[in-house]
C-alpha cells in the first residue's frame, strides 16, 4: 500500500463503541461501526493497545502482547474486525508498545522471582551510594527507578512504575518483540504504531545526565535506534513489502526523523513528531496555561514539511490524539467558531505534504470536556500532574485550571455518536463521561452538520490529486501574523492553502500565478478575493488550484 495518499483514522477502542454495557469500549463495537469508518474514505485504522493489561496506563502497559483484553473482547471478534475492515478496503493498524512491559507480564515477574534470563529483560542496577543509579525522572514524575523487589537493586521506567523498561541490547528482547509484530502481521495486521519507540536505544551504561542537561537527551534518539528497528523490520513488518509503519518519536530531532523515514533505507515508513503541540507550554513544561505561539506553530510545522521533503523523509500529520487536548480548544474558537475552527485545522493538515491522521471524534468537531472536579479524571499523568502542582503552591482552583487545559482524558471521553444519556457510546456508565454530546455528534453531523463532510471531503481530495499526495511543499507569507500558508507543487499543478488562525479577518496578496486559480475547498462558500488579494473571515481556510489542464476534477 502507498501511504502517500493515505488517510488513516485513530481509535480508542476503550472509548469508541460499548457493545456490552460494561462502560468500556470493546471490539465488537467498532464492528458495528465499520460501516460509518468506511464513510469517511480512510485506508487504515490505527487502535490503541487493547491487550491483557492492568490498565495502569490505559493499555500501554501490557501484560501479554498475545492476547485480547476481555474487557475489550475475543481473539474471534479481533478477526471479524480484520475481515470487516479488509471487506472495506481498510486496513488494520496496531499499537505497539515495545519499549516497556507492564511488570504484571511474565517476564517481569520470573525477572522478580529470580529468574537470570528474564532478569536481564529489564535494567537492573545498584544503587549510588543511598542514591538512585542515576538522576533520570520519568515522564509521568517521579524518579525512573522503583526498587526491584527486595533485592536492594532498582528497575528502570520512563513512565509509571508499573510499565518496566526492556534492555533492548539483549538479543533475546529483540527476538521476542520480533515475534510479536511477527504475530500480529500472520493475523492480517498491515500497519503498525510503535509507542515511544525512540527511546530503545539507550546506552547500556544509563550515564546521569550532567547538570544543566535535560536527562532526555541522555536516552532519547541513540544511535542504536535505526540499527534495533532494521533489526526488527527484517524479522517482521518488512516481511510484507506493503506494511504501512509509524513511529512515535518523543522530543526528536528533524534530523533523526529523516533517517527513521528515508524513503531510500529508512526502518519506517513515517513518524510523529509532537514539537508544534508544545506551543502553548510556558517555558517548555506541559503543565502550565499560556496561549499559544503561533509564529513558534508556523516555524515547526512548515519547517518540518520542508525538511521532511528536502530529506525524503515522511511525517505523519496530526493535530489529534489519545494523548492530547482537542486541537480545537487549543488552537482554534471552540466557542465562538468551532465549526469555522474544526474545518480551518482539517484544511491545513489534509493538504500538507506526509499522511493525515484523524482521531476518533475529530471529524465531528469534539472538544474538551466540561468538568469541574479532579476526580472527573482518571488518567494516572493527570491525577500526578495535580499533585505535584499543589505541592509546587498552586490553589486548587489554578491547579485544576491546568489540568483542565492538559490533562491527555480531554481526547479519551467517548465518541458521541447521538444526543442524550451516554451519547450513544453505551447503555451501562462509561467508564469517562461526555459533557457536550447534545450539542457535538455524529446524528447532529450526518443531518446537516458541516464538520464531518468537510473531512470527507479532504480525504477523498488526497486520493484524488496526485499534488496533494505527492507534491512539494513550500511556505508562503510565512511571515503574516494570522495566515498559515503553504504552497504544494508536482510538474505545472499547483496548489495554495491559507489559513486564519484568528478570531478577526486577515487580508494578504496572493501569488500573482493564483490571481485566477479556481478554489479547490475551502469552509466558506464564498472566498473574498479582489485585485489580487484575499481576505480570510475568522478561521476560515481556502485553497486554490492550479492544474495543467489535462485533469479536471
Ligand atoms: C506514548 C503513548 C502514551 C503512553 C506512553 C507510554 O506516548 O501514546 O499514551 O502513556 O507512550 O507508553
Amino acid at each position: 500500500m502507498s501511504f502517500r495518499d493515505l488517510s488513516v483514522y485513530q481509535i480508542y477502542p476503550k472509548s469508541f463503541r460499548d457493545s456490552t454495557g460494561s462502560g468500556v469500549g470493546d471490539l465488537r463495537g467498532v464492528i458495528e461501526k465499520v460501516d460509518y469508518i468506511a464513510s469517511l474514505g480512510v485506508g487504515m485504522v490505527w487502535f490503541n493497545p487493547f491487550f491483557v493489561s492492568p490498565q495502569v496506563d490505559n493499555g500501554y502497559d501490557v501484560a501479554d502482547y498475545y492476547a485480547i483484553d476481555p474487557a475489550m473482547g475475543t481473539m474471534d471478534d479481533f478477526t471479524e474486525l480484520v475481515a470487516a475492515l479488509k471487506q472495506r478496503g481498510i486496513g488494520v493498524m496496531l499499537d505497539m508498545v515495545l519499549n516497556h512491559t507492564s511488570t504484571q507480564h511474565v517476564w517481569f515477574q520470573r525477572a522478580l522471582a529470580g529468574d537470570p534470563a528474564y532478569q536481564d529483560f529489564y535494567y537492573l542496577r545498584a544503587g549510588r551510594d543511598e542514591r538512585l543509579p542515576n538522576n533520570w525522572t520519568s515522564k509521568f514524575g517521579g524518579p525512573a527507578w522503583s526498587p526491584f523487589g527486595d533485592t536492594g537493586l532498582y528497575y528502570l521506567h520512563l513512565f509509571a512504575p508499573e510499565q518496566a523498561d526492556l534492555n533492548w541490547h539483549n538479543p533475546a528482547v529483540r527476538r521476542e518483540m520480533a515475534a510479536v509484530v511477527d504475530f500480529w502481521r500472520r493475523l492480517g495486521v498491515t500497519g503498525f504504531r510503535f509507542d515511544v519507540i525512540n527511546l530503545i536505544g539507550k546506552p547500556f551504561d544509563l550515564p546521569s545526565a550532567p547538570a544543566g542537561v535535560d536527562d532526555r537527551a541522555m536516552y532519547t534518539d541513540g544511535d542504536l535506534v535505526v540499527p534495533f528497528l532494521k533489526e526488527l523490520q527484517a524479522a517482521s513488518y518488512g516481511l510484507d513489502a506493503d506494511a504501512v509503519t509509524v513511529g512515535e518519536m518523543s522530543s526528536t530531532t528533524l534530523e533523526r526523523c529523516i533517517e527513521y523515514s528515508r524513503a531510500d533505507g529508512g526502518p519506517l515508513s513515517m513518524v510523529f513528531n509532537f514539537h508544534h503541540l508544545k506551543v502553548d507550554y510556558a517555558g517548555g513544561q506541559k503543565w502550565t496555561k499560556a496561549p499559544f505561539d503561533f509564529a513558534a506553530l508556523k516555524g515547526l510545522l512548515m519547517g518540518w514539511a520542508e525538511g521532511m521533503a528536502a530529506g525524503n523523509g515522511w511525517n505523519a500529520l496530526f493535530w489529534n490524539n489519545h494523548d492530547q487536548p482537542r486541537a480545537v480548544d487549543r488552537f482554534g474558537d471552540a466557542a465562538g467558531h468551532r465549526e469555522a475552527s474544526a474545518t480551518m485545522l482539517a484544511t491545513v493538515i489534509h493538504l500538507l505534504r506526509g499522511t493525515p491522521y484523524v482521531y476518533m471524534g475529530e471529524e465531528i468537531g469534539m472538544t474538551d470536556p466540561a468538568y469541574t472536579s479532579i476526580d472527573d479524571y482518571v488518567d494516572v499523568e493527570a491525577r500526578n500532574a495535580y499533585d505535584a502542582l499543589l505541592a509546587a503552591g498552586h490553589d486548587a482552583a489554578d491547579a485544576f485550571a491546568i489540568v483542565h487545559a492538559k490533562a491527555r482524558d480531554n481526547a479519551r471521553t467517548p465518541m458521541q455518536w447521538t444526543p442524550g444519556p451516554n451519547a450513544g457510546f453505551t447503555t451501562g456508565t462509561p467508564w469517562l463521561a461526555p459533557t457536550n454530546q447534545d450539542t457535538i455528534n455524529v446524528a447532529a453531523e450526518e443531518h446537516g452538520g458541516v464538520i464531518l463532510p468537510y473531512y470527507r471531503r479532504l480525504i477523498a481530495l488526497r486520493k484524488e490529486l496526485p499534488v496533494i499526495a505527492e507534491g512539494d511543499v513550500q511556505a508562503y507569507a510565512h511571515d503574516h501574523d494570522r495566515v498559515l500558508g503553504y504552497t504544494r507543487s508536482l510538474g505545472e499543478n499547483r496548489l495554495l492553502v491559507l489559513a486564519n488562525f484568528y478570531g478577526e479577518d486577515a487580508t494578504l496578496d496572493l501569488p500573482p500565478e493564483f490571481a485566477s486559480a479556481r478554489v479547490l475547498i475551502g469552509n466558506h462558500p464564498d472566498p473574498r478575493i479582489s485585485e489580487g488579494r484575499i481576505t480570510l473571515r475568522p478561521y476560515e481556510a481556502q485553497s486554490l488550484l492550479l492544474t495543467d489542464g489535462s485533469k479536471e476534477i
